[in-house]
């Protein structure tokens, strides 16, 4: 196994975190998929931060836990939830909105944010493993939504906002089924945004460049990319960190983007603006 590359730890360069208030979302029901790690963690932490009650979905029923126990203890009295679910099975994530539904009664925001990564020469790339891929990191993402939207068409409106990625707007060699499968997500995010509007559901995406998680870490450890590599192709010169990634879902979900709909908003250091 390839040794981890060293990830320039504690962000140089980077400012203090500062985070806004959005006081209009405490209360408010947030469904957030992928809570177990990295970006919906932190997703999780911010929303719980502004008193909002959340239900919890991952595939990884230690991991929900775990962010579970940490909300608790991070914010005493913080209403919270968990659903074990793949989004790739419509089924479960049907069922996981009715808990939503029952537990809390409505869903108001959905972070769509569970995804893998999928990195591999087309023409290694297995049916398999382009499936996997497209299954979860697009079919997943709406399913989710439709699901989600359906309720929130009947309860008057709400917010759906998913996590695509620079490869959603970009393209790059060795990740066709990641970039397609974004590249779809950044589609049905202006499709929904264009026929959900009637229904009062705004539709958002953030599209975060490379970001300090657990799947940054695994493809590090896989020698599959190299994080300091990384540093160096980004103008700002570091990775991104999970909490401006949720900073950024804060703002879209919240009333201060009340006419922002269909939009891909760009969290990467300024990774695109430099056209690698
Ligand atoms: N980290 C980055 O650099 C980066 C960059 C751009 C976009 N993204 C996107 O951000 C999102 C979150 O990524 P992350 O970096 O936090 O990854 P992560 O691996 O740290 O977290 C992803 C979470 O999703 C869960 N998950 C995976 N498959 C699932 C499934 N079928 N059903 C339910 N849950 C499932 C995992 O168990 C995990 O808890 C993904 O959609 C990813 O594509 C990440």
């Amino acid at each position: 196994m390839t040794t981890p590359t060293p990830i320039p730890l504690g962000y140089p360069g980077a400012q203090p975190f500062a985070t806004a208030s959005y006081p209009g979302l405490a209360g408010r029901v947030v469904l957030n998929t992928g809570a177990g790690s990295g970006i919906g963690r932190a997703m999780a932490h911010a929303f719980a931060r502004h008193g909002a009650r959340l239900m919890l979905l991952d595939i990884d029923q230690a991991a929900l836990e775990q962010t579970c126990a940490q909300l608790q203890q991070a914010f005493p009295g913080v209403e919270v939830d968990i659903v074990q679910a793949s989004i790739a099975d419509d089924e479960a994530v049907e069922r996981a909105c009715a808990a939503t539904e029952a537990r809390f009664g409505r869903i108001d925001i959905l972070l769509n944010n569970a995804g893998i990564s999928m990195n591999k020469p087309s023409l290694e790339l297995t049916p398999a493993e382009w499936r996997r891929a497209i299954d979860i990191d697009l079919s997943g993402v709406f399913y989710c939504a439709q699901a989600a939207g359906r309720r929130m068409a009947s309860q008057g409106g709400g917010v759906i906002l998913s996590t695509a990625s620079i490869w959603g707007l970009s393209s790059s060699a060795n990740r066709l089924a990641y970039c397609a499968a974004k590249a779809g997500v950044v589609s049905l995010t202006k499709c929904l945004a264009a026929e959900w509007a009637q229904h009062r559901i705004r539709v958002n995406a953030i599209c975060p460049g490379y970001t300090h998680t657990a799947l940054m870490d695994d493809l590090m450890a896989r020698g599959v990319i190299n994080g300091a590599e990384l540093c160096g192709k980004t103008p700002m010169n570091r990775l991104g960190r999970p909490e401006e990634m949720a900073e950024a879902a804060l703002y879209l979900a919240s009333d201060a983007a009340a006419f922002i709909t269909g939009h891909a908003l760009v969290s990467d250091g300024g990774w695109l603006a430099q056209g690698y």
